[in-house]
């Protein structure tokens, strides 16, 4: 036996007094017990304390063992703590009904010492291993993370390196993303319904809306002044160039690729107009996923607001104007609309990360 499991607590439910105490004697050498002598008394106890393992009677007056444990289901606080039915009813339905109910065992009354230890030391042992691998998953679910943020990082950063004068344009960006997307979230409008992983994964993934531009001549990239129409058909191509590199990494992760699938939708589309006039589909309206229109309102206010080897520095107010000039020809009419005052709090990013750009 595990010297550990003494510091486990078992609640004993039973309304007979001669079990309760019986129950009581046996698991106290190895367990902290605590007794209930009806259902009622045992939901009561939980509101205060959480036992590792319930041990609950089945004909109780009152609530019975199948009303208290159709309840311990329902809430999910207790949901997962393991339940064993004690009865002096024998037949497969009463176990049926007790397992179907979500018990994971079923002890037969009179109760043996053996027994009892023994059904309750094993489910102990079972629920302590679930809870050790629920704890690793989520650790590894973690580390997971951290590394696949730390290679977005890296990713965005090699596209920032070869665009001269974007190392901050990717932190801004991602930063007013995350102002839009929490916008949306909160009006859940219904021409925007995202869900909060959609929206993660549009703020993580606009980090590589530009990864397309590796493939791009430095001549062209980082060309001061205006850009011919050749170059600028050029520089049309990170997008697709883009696309076509996270559709690589999809066809190698398969089905582990949502979060790629809105990096895609993202580098894609974020050039597209609203109406129509964009590149490099031309897609307009609704067309546009909702992942590219919100970039498409950070990119561009990044730009306006940043210096680039072809202009200089607009205020929030110049860009602003620009913005709602620009509205249901590049931008979503309905989407500046609802984001008013989220714009406001653009202008204060942008003072925070030109300080440190
Ligand atoms: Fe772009």
């Amino acid at each position: 036996m595990n010297a550990n499991l003494t510091s486990h607590s078992i609640l004993v439910v039973d309304d007979d007094a001669t079990n309760l105490r019986m129950l009581q004697e046996i698991l106290r050498p190895i367990y902290k017990v605590y007794a209930a002598p009806s259902g009622e008394r045992a939901l009561a106890f939980l509101e205060k304390q959480s036992p590792d393992l319930i041990l609950l009677d089945v004909e109780m007056p009152g609530m019975n063992g199948y009303q208290v444990i159709k309840k311990l289901k329902e809430n999910p606080r207790f949901q997962s703590i393991p339940v064993l039915f004690l009865t002096a009813q024998e037949g497969r339905d009463k176990e049926e009904t007790a397992l179907h109910l979500g018990a994971v065992d079923y002890i037969l009354k009179p109760i043996t010492t053996g027994i009892v230890r023994a059904r309750v030391n094993l489910h102990i042992e079972l629920e302590d291993y679930r809870k050790r691998l629920e704890t690793l998953v989520s650790q590894k679910t973690e580390s997971l993370r951290n590394t696949q943020d730390s290679i977005l990082d890296i990713l965005a950063n090699v596209t920032a390196w070869r665009d001269s004068g974007t190392g901050g344009h990717i932190a801004r960006t991602t930063t007013y993303t995350k102002l839009v997307v929490n916008c949306l979230l909160e009006k859940q409008h219904p021409n925007y319904l995202i869900n909060p992983q959609y929206g993660e994964h549009i703020i993580k993934s606009s980090k590589l809306h530009d990864i397309g531009k590796v493939a791009i001549s430095d001549n062209i990239l980082l060309k001061p002044g205006k850009l011919t129409t050749e170059e600028f058909d050029e520089i049309k191509k990170h997008t697709t160039f883009g696309a076509q590199i996270i559709s690589d990494a999809i066809e190698n992760l398969g089905d582990d690729s949502s979060f790629l699938h809105v990096a895609r939708e993202i580098v894609i589309s974020h050039h597209e107009w609203w109406d129509g006039s964009g590149y490099p589909n031309g897609l307009a309206g609704n067309d546009i996923p909702i992942s590219g229109r919100i970039m498409a309102i950070s990119d561009i206010y990044d730009s306006l607001t940043s210096e680039r080897p072809y202009k200089g520095i607009m205020s929030h107010d110049e860009a602003m104007s620009i913005i709602y000039r620009e509205t249901g020809g590049h931008f979503d009419p309905l989407m500046i609309d609802l984001l008013k005052d989220t714009f406001l709090l653009f202008e204060g990013v942008e003072d925070r990360f030109h300080a440190t750009d």
